[in-house]
């Protein structure tokens, strides 16, 4: 790929201290994820300290006045009245400083409701039971792009979303993909995009806003042209469709043949985007197969859920953190899975996540393909082979972080347990309208399931 676009140096950045926020919510739960400016981040962390020190200065001045004032009547009135004053004053700054609620999410929902709404006392709480399993690359390497070029791109991207000609794509990609998408196409910089399941087009629409002069190849069954007679669909005039009767599954392309028709010779230069809803193993193989090393997965599904194998579910595993499951009914995670079941429409229940014979890998056991049209009873030593196999060709891993949290976008669908901190954390209504993410529709936020970029390589012997 071609290098990455250079960077507006952050001191003359308007949104500077968004930008600063922002790296520290995008590291907060998996800060390898990206790699961060350590030295904002300490800013930032600088800047929060200062905030509490400012009230923990007013609580002790209150605290001195009173017993300054009191010191004027006898000792006996002065000590129960000190200590009364202090309890009072200790338990309000308690509840002040310790309540994540009261300090974080907007003012809109009254505390008990906005309990109820995220599953009690928060969207991290559990997390720490359910966790965000995360798959294992061979050396580490991360992504290039920092938690600050992640927001600077949003804050660009949302006037072009505004633009989509498809403005209801239900069944196809929402915000946070798209934003995703558009993203990682315009950061890399390919000299050819591939796509594999296009819909009525619109991310090959998206494709197009990330790189205007680059051809796309578009492959899926039914031609978008079709969907132009009922309604809007995006036909792009420098793609080559493999759809109608000139359809070929992904899998079936002479990739070396059509490489030189359209002239390209180093095929890490090539961005394949799959939204096709196929096994995602068989797609990894195919392109490694093929010599394509850069691979992004629209439905990168969570374990239980979903109609295909995905990422996220063959690294869902008892060796990584987050991952790896016991359909015990009486252990905590079953507890807490029908806790926030309850609150989040997509979470699944262990009743749900386990099969017969206790089977959780997968969806309860099956390796779901082409839409859950085929699926395939895999072992657990199959599902722990699969990963194994992963880990061995994964140079990189990186999911997009929800766009924004729950209570400003107002999804009721994934739950947040099982992602990374969204770019925009919950409370931060400011930046949330700023970015004019407020404007949108709030059912653009609802289709987020931790799409994925990999970079992939032969295993090397
Ligand atoms: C979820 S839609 C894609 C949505 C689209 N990317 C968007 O953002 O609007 C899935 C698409 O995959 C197509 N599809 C089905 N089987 C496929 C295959 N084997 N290869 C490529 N596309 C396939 C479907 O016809 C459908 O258009």
């Amino acid at each position: 790929m071609s290098s990455p676009p250079s960077t507006t140096p952050t001191h003359r950045h308007p949104h500077l201290s968004t930008a600063m926020l922002l790296d520290r919510a995008l590291s907060a739960r998996r800060g390898s994820a990206v790699s961060d400016d350590e030295d904002d981040t300490a800013t930032t962390t600088t800047d929060d300290k200062s905030k509490t020190k400012k009230h923990q200065n007013f609580f002790f001045l209150a605290t001195n006045r009173a017993s300054h004032y009191l010191s004027r009547f006898g000792s006996g009135a002065y000590c129960v009245c000190a200590l009364a004053i202090f309890l009072f004053l200790f338990l309000v700054s308690s509840f002040l400083f310790s309540s994540r609620g009261f300090v974080c999410i907007s003012s809109s929902l009254s505390p008990v409701s906005r309990a109820g709404f995220f599953g009690f006392d928060g969207l991290e709480s559990d997390f720490g039971a359910l966790g965000v399993p995360w798959c294992r690359t061979k050396r580490g390497k991360k992504v290039e792009w920092t938690s600050k070029d992640v927001l600077k791109g949003l804050e660009e991207f949302v006037p072009i979303y505004e633009t989509r000609p498809i403005k209801n794509n239900m069944y196809g990609m929402g915000f946070d993909h798209s934003f995703g998408l558009w993203f990682m196409a315009h950061w890399l910089k390919p000299d050819l995009m591939i796509e594999s399941g296009a819909f009525k087009g619109h991310s090959t629409w998206v494709l197009r806003q990330a790189m205007p002069d680059t051809p796309i190849i578009s492959i899926t069954p039914r031609h978008p042209e079709k969907y132009l007679k009922k309604g809007p669909a995006y036909v792009d005039g420098n793609c080559t469709y493999y759809a109608g009767k000139d359809f070929v599954d992904f899998g079936n392309i002479d990739w070396s043949k059509t490489m030189k028709k359209h002239g390209i010779s180093d095929l890490s230069q090539v961005l394949i985007f799959f939204d096709d809803h196929q096994n995602e193993l068989k797609r990894i193989k195919q392109a490694l197969k093929a010599g394509f090393r850069h691979l992004v997965f629209e439905d990168n599904y969570d374990t239980g859920t979903g109609d295909h194998y995905s990422l996220r579910q063959i690294c869902d595993q008892s060796y990584i953190s987050g991952g790896g499951h016991s359909c015990f009914r009486d252990s905590d995670e079953a507890r807490i899975r029908s806790r926030r079941k309850k609150f989040w429409e997509k979470a699944v229940d262990i009743e749900e996540l386990c099969g017969p014979g206790d089977q959780w890998w997968g969806v309860r056991g099956y390796m779901r393909d082409n839409f859950n049209h085929s699926n395939k009873p895999i072992s657990y030593a199959e599902h722990f082979d699969n990963s194994r196999f992963v880990e061995s060709i994964l140079d990189v891993y990186w999911e997009l972080p929800p766009i924004a949290g729950p209570s400003l976008t107002h999804q009721t669908r994934y739950d947040p347990a099982r992602a990374t901190s969204p770019i925009v954390e919950d409370g931060r209504f400011g930046l949330f309208q700023r970015l004019g993410l407020s404007r949108l529709d709030n059912s653009v936020f609802n289709g987020y399931t931790q799409m994925v970029y990999l970079q992939i390589s032969e295993e090397s012997r």
